[in-house]
Parts: C-alpha cells; sequence; structure tokens
C-alpha cells in the first residue's frame, strides 16, 4: 500500500505547502460535502454580517470561503501557507479581490486594522501546541481595531466518543460500490491533547492510500482564555452557523470574541491596577 504518512509526500508535492500540498489543493475544490451552496452560503451570509470593514482570513485555503464573500462586496485579505492552495483563489468569482499574503497565521502580519479576522474549518487545531494556538489569537488581535472580532469555527473535542480504555474514535467505514472504500478514524492523545485524522482511501484494485494529519484539540473554555490572554472576550458562541445554542450533544462551536475597545488584555490590566 503506497502511504502518504508524515514521512512521505505525492510526487510534485513541494513539502513547504505543509499538510496542503498540491496532490491535496487539485481536489479541494471538488463539487459538494464543504463546497455545497448550502454549506458555504450560511457561513458567508454570517460572515458579511459581522464585517464593518475589511476582513482578514487566517487560512485562507483556496477562496472557498474568502471568494464569494468579496464577491458581496466586502473587502478581504488572507494569510495562507500553501502556495497550492493560495493559486486557486484568483480562479473563483470574486476571487480576484482577494489580497492574498503566504505565511504562517501565528506570526505573519499584515498592514492595516480589521473589523474581523476569522478562522475556519477546524483549522485552529493545525496548530498543534497550547503556544502555538495563544500566538495565533494573539495574532488576531493584534490584527483588530478596537471592538473588532474574531471568529473561530471548529469541532468540539470528539473524546467523549471514546471507549474506556481505548485511544481510538471512527468517523466513518463507507465501503465502495466496486471494491476498495475508505475508512477515517481520530487517534487521540488525552495527555497532550493531540490527535491525529486518519484516513485510509483503497481504490477498487487493492492499491491504498493513509493520510495521518496532526492536530490539536482544545475544549471552549480554553479558548476562552486563550482570547483573554490575548486581550479579547467572548461575544457570541453558536452551535453552527445558524446561530444556534451550543448544547452537550453540540459536535462544533462558532464563537465569536471581541477585542476591548482599549486594546488592554483583560486579566492583565485588571491586575495592574489592583497591584
Ligand atoms: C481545511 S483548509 C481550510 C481552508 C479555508 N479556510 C476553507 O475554509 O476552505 C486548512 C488550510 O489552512 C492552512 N494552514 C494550516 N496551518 C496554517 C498556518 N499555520 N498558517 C496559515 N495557513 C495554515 C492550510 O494550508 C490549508 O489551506
Amino acid at each position: 500500500m503506497r502511504t502518504n504518512s508524515s514521512e512521505t509526500v505525492e510526487p510534485g508535492d513541494d513539502p513547504a505547502d505543509g499538510w496542503f500540498p498540491e496532490s491535496v489543493a487539485a481536489t479541494y475544490d471538488d463539487p459538494g460535502g464543504a463546497n455545497a451552496p448550502d454549506v458555504v452560503t450560511p457561513m458567508v451570509d454570517v460572515l458579511a454580517e459581522l464585517a464593518d470593514g475589511p476582513v482578514l482570513e487566517f487560512a485562507v485555503g483556496t477562496g472557498r470561503i474568502a471568494a464569494p464573500l468579496a464577491a458581496r462586496g466586502v473587502r478581504v485579505s488572507g494569510i495562507e501557507l500553501s502556495r497550492a492552495m493560495a493559486a486557486r483563489i484568483a480562479d473563483k468569482p470574486g476571487g480576484n479581490a482577494v489580497d492574498v499574503t503566504i505565511g504562517d497565521m501565528s506570526s505573519t502580519r499584515l498592514p492595516g486594522r480589521f473589523s474581523l479576522v476569522y478562522l475556519v474549518f477546524n483549522t485552529i487545531g493545525n496548530v498543534t501546541t497550547q503556544d502555538g494556538q495563544v500566538d495565533v489569537f494573539r495574532n488576531a488581535a493584534a490584527h483588530l481595531r478596537p471592538g473588532g472580532l474574531f471568529l473561530v469555527e471548529v469541532g468540539l473535542p470528539g473524546v467523549r466518543g471514546l471507549p474506556p480504555g481505548q485511544d481510538t474514535v471512527p468517523f466513518a467505514v463507507a465501503p465502495g460500490r466496486d471494491g476498495g472504500g475508505y475508512v477515517g478514524f481520530d487517534q487521540y492523545d488525552v495527555v497532550t491533547q493531540e490527535f491525529t485524522s486518519n484516513h485510509v482511501t483503497v481504490s477498487p484494485d487493492g492499491k491504498g492510500r493513509f493520510r495521518r494529519i496532526p492536530f490539536r484539540y482544545a475544549w471552549p473554555a480554553e479558548m476562552d482564555l486563550m482570547a483573554r490572554i490575548a486581550g479579547m472576550t467572548l461575544k457570541y458562541r453558536w452551535a453552527g452557523w445558524d446561530r444556534s445554542e451550543l448544547t452537550a450533544d453540540s459536535t462544533k462551536h462558532v464563537s465569536v470574541w471581541e477585542k476591548s475597545e482599549d486594546g488592554l488584555t483583560p486579566g492583565a490590566g485588571r491586575t495592574a491596577t489592583a497591584g
């Protein structure tokens, strides 16, 4: 079985593109799934409503969200690690208007102040250390004007699905019609909060591909603390783009933090004045 684990890349892939090189970018925009209009449109609706001036997408990818948002007249900038992904933005309606910078969202700083920074599709989890995720929150806050908003869409940690003593939760077992098929499972380390998403695809002739992508999970409360460290406080928390209430059965959250009007870290400010 041919593998594409963390140790190998496909021919033609640039290792600098990280987990989203050419071989992934080539099919990222395929119709359906995350690209279906009934997925994309509600996201763009919410983001357009929250935008009150220029916006910035961290990890903008192929412009799945940024391009249709720009097509509505919102000024959109993006930071993206993978050149292979970013190369596809301009192909989409609205994409030519998206101002893209290749870089790391935890450290790349663009000029200007934005009304909204957003980071969707679980991508905060691609930063696999707590320090790195805090840096993402800090960098988001650094790009916001006072009162600006930082929005994150991310799945809730799947660890509640772990049977006692086991570290793996399957999320898909899909036999193909002509043989082969697809199996997906997440494997958790509940001590480090690191996990891997594992994708095994077998073609009808028996050839297969194993992709293993590392993530870090964090509960919403930990993200509230990261936001607080960065000088932001929670404004909205929804179970999805329909703004429904988060419950114990929710599978993801869409959270929005607001940068304080004075730009101070809430906790640090209070400690300093109490001192
Ligand atoms: C699941 S895709 C999401 C793309 C886009 N936001 C969307 O919703 O379709 C994740 C993207 O994050 C990018 N990425 C991962 N880590 C990054 C980082 N530290 N800085 C910038 N981009 C990053 C990847 O290259 C990839 O394009």
